[in-house]
């Protein structure tokens, strides 16, 4: 059966969040559609285009013509949008004792997809042929901070991850040191962008990240990726 929709466990009054599965000529009013696999997207009707593999673009009366899994996302109401915590978003400092106790960045609960085959190696852009796929479980949670909000500088993550601008603008950063004065790139994030993955595979289940954050410049919301080995 094509197009196996379902809400994803984030959605609410406030966002817009669906996951769709086997998408065949699926066509999308206005949101941020992800490409949440390793295959590419085909978008378009009389002029097809490709979302390369965890990617996304944002639709305003635009049809996914064939993809493996997909999700739209949208937030529909910004009003008191910022209240997430009341509505069971849980402050990140109540998870890593380490988190700077002043820093408002907040996570949605977790959604685990399924799981999915690829080469970690082509998931980092390390290598373009897939010679030592694996099988990864995929989460999807969205996180929210506020304008000017230094979401934390970090370089450890037992996952491969990614991200996709839903709401407001961000950048990805990366960092020589845990110093926000030693940045060495900048990437933009508006909405509907995701930016290329910062990690490097180092050996089976293992990868480096540089030191690196997420800075909301407005009020923000977008999207985590998770690939869990
Ligand atoms: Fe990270």
């Amino acid at each position: 059966m094509t197009n196996r929709t379902r809400d994803l466990s984030f959605a609410d009054d406030f966002i817009f969040a669906k996951l769709i599965e086997d998408v065949v000529d699926y066509d999308v009013e206005d949101a941020v559609v992800i490409n949440i696999g390793p295959s590419p997207m085909l978008t378009g009707d009389k002029h097809p285009a490709v979302v390369p593999a965890w990617k996304s673009t944002w639709l305003k009366g635009g049809r996914i013509k064939s993809a493996g899994r997909a999700a739209i996302v949208k937030v529909t109401n910004p009003v008191n949008l910022g209240g997430c915590m009341f509505r069971g978003w849980e402050w990140l400092g109540n998870r890593i004792k380490s988190f700077p106790r002043d820093t408002p960045l907040f996570i949605s609960s977790q959604d685990e997809i399924g799981t999915l085959t690829t080469d970690p190696y082509v998931f980092t852009n390390e290598r373009s042929t897939p010679l030592a796929p694996q099988t990864f479980t995929l989460k999807l949670n969205l996180w929210w901070a506020p304008g000017d909000t230094d979401c934390f500088i970090h370089n450890d993550h037992r996952f491969l991850e990614t991200h996709t601008q839903i709401h407001g603008r961000g950048r990805m950063q990366k960092f020589e040191h845990r110093d926000a004065s030693t940045i060495y790139e900048d990437v933009l994030m508006p909405i509907g962008y995701s930016h290329d993955p910062f990690c490097r595979v180092t050996q089976k289940n293992e990868w480096t990240y540089p030191w690196h954050r997420y800075y909301a410049d407005t009020d923000s919301v977008w999207l985590a990726i998770e690939l869990h080995p």
